[in-house]
């Protein structure tokens, strides 16, 4: 027996996309070692590789093939979870030979099983999987996800095709995870979803879910990921603000900033409908900041379409933004679309954008220089730490003490791109 294959009981997961996607790795490490596998490190020392893939824009895809492509000729047993499985599904073993299983989001907890079977393709519906309990998982920050999927159908995107219809975990549930959470240790809390604000489970909706969070003492900041403006109610945003725990930073996708364009993109809100969103988020929750996600290039994308972008770019402020160029994704509905957007044209567009945006972070970031702020220490480096403030905005500590998981005040001393400096007081 060659050595690669007497160690298929140590396991590497290799983990590409979004939070949701590290979560579910996270739930996968404790499955695995709950089976009595080992986790490695590193590639080299696993002889079973897990990858945990994303397909929510041609480079993520072109990310995955590229590092599949280096185990074509290993012994390595080789298994394709996440998201691009699902799309590729029996395809991918096509192309492939060597992958040993190919499993939709839905399979996760399959998974320590098929490493030891035969080769499957696990890529149907599966309701098991929504009454799974979650394993413990020890972490200052934790995440809990309370829905999955999406059922809105924006014109670009492939969450719906991968994730599958939008369904809210029971509240009970989520309560008794954040409760272990933190027993664990947890001193945050991320709620995720693909539309998180959508939840919706009886009679709880999700401001009546942030409300029972809230109570569990322990737990100090609540955040979530991501809500979306066409579910964002005024009660909502009321609720955010009378809870002190709720992190006031919002991040609310905008995608563009053309009524025409994102009718296109089937979003539900015109862009004056974003702005009401957006004053009624600043008048009511105390020093909130926002963030959003925005996509250029979009079919038949003019330059007046993106200069309106551009314009409510500024018009808000956005304290950051992940941007993107548009990835035609097919099976989706905008990937029929006549006048797709040249890559260069999308690109240079890209380009502007950036810019425009790091002005303004910049503007952003250096009003809180001088001033004192308390942050909750997520990470110990060889010197100093770094930690969130309220807003969640990073402020890295050169030198300094402090402890992971306390609370400590800093004083604001420069700026990074995205992020602050600090000093730690004596
Ligand atoms: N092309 C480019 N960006 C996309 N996103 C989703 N689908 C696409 C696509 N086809 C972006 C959106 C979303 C974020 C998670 O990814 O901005 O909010
Ligand atoms: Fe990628 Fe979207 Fe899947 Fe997250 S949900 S892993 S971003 S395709």
């Amino acid at each position: 027996m060659d050595k690669d294959s007497q160690k298929e009981g140590i396991v590497y997961i290799k983990t590409f996309g979004c939070q949701m996607n590290f979560h579910d790795s996270d739930i996968l490490r404790e499955l695995l070692i709950q089976s009595g596998y080992m986790i490695a490190g590193k590639p080299d020392d696993a002889g079973t590789i897990i990858f945990n893939t994303c397909t929510v824009r041609d480079h993520a895809d072109s990310k995955f093939y590229s590092e599949l492509g280096r185990y074509s000729k290993s012994d390595k047993k080789i298994i394709v979870a996440g998201c691009l499985s699902q799309i590729a599904g029996r395809s991918l073993i096509k192309r492939a030979p060597f992958v040993h299983a190919v499993v939709g989001p839905q399979y996760l907890y399959e998974i320590p099983h098929i490493i030891t079977g035969g080769s499957v393709v696990l890529t149907d519906d599966n309701p098991e999987f929504y009454i799974h309990s979650r394993p413990e998982i020890k972490k200052l920050s934790a995440s809990v996800d309370i829905m999955y999927g999406c059922s809105r159908f924006c014109s670009y995107c492939i969450v719906p095709y991968t994730r599958g219809r939008e369904i809210s975990r029971r509240p009970d549930d989520i309560y008794d995870e954040v409760c272990r959470a933190a027993e664990n240790g947890a001193r945050e809390i991320t709620l995720l979803g693909q539309n998180v604000n959508a939840y919706s489970y009886e009679d709880i909706d999700f401001a009546a879910l942030l409300r029972k969070v809230a109570a569990i003492s322990g737990i100090s900041r609540i955040k979530f990921m991501s809500p979306n403006p066409a579910s964002m109610t005024d009660r909502q945003i009321r609720e955010i603000s009378y809870i002190p725990k709720c992190v006031p930073h919002i991040h609310l996708p905008l995608q563009s900033g053309s009524d025409r364009i994102l009718k296109l993109m089937k979003r539900g809100y015109n862009s004056s409908g974003y702005m009401k969103k957006v004053e009624k988020i600043e008048k009511y929750i105390k020093d909130a900041i926002l963030t959003t996600d925005i996509i250029v290039g979009f079919p038949t994308e003019t330059e007046q379409d993106f200069e309106q972008t551009l314009k409510i770019v500024g018009d808000v402020g956005f304290f950051n933004s992940f941007m993107f160029c548009y990835s035609k994704r097919s099976g989706t509905q905008a990937g029929a679309m006549e006048g797709q957007v040249s890559m260069v044209v999308s690109k240079e567009r890209l380009g502007r954008l950036i810019e425009y945006q790091q002005n303004i972070t910049v503007k952003k970031l250096e009003r809180y220089k001088g001033s004192i702020m308390s942050i909750f220490v997520d990470k110990q480096k060889e010197s100093g730490f770094a930690g969130r403030t309220r807003q969640d905005i990073v402020i890295n500590v050169k030198s300094g003490s402090a402890v992971l998981g306390k609370f400590v005040p800093v004083e604001v001393c420069g700026i990074s791109k995205h992020t602050l400096k600090g000093k730690e007081l004596a």
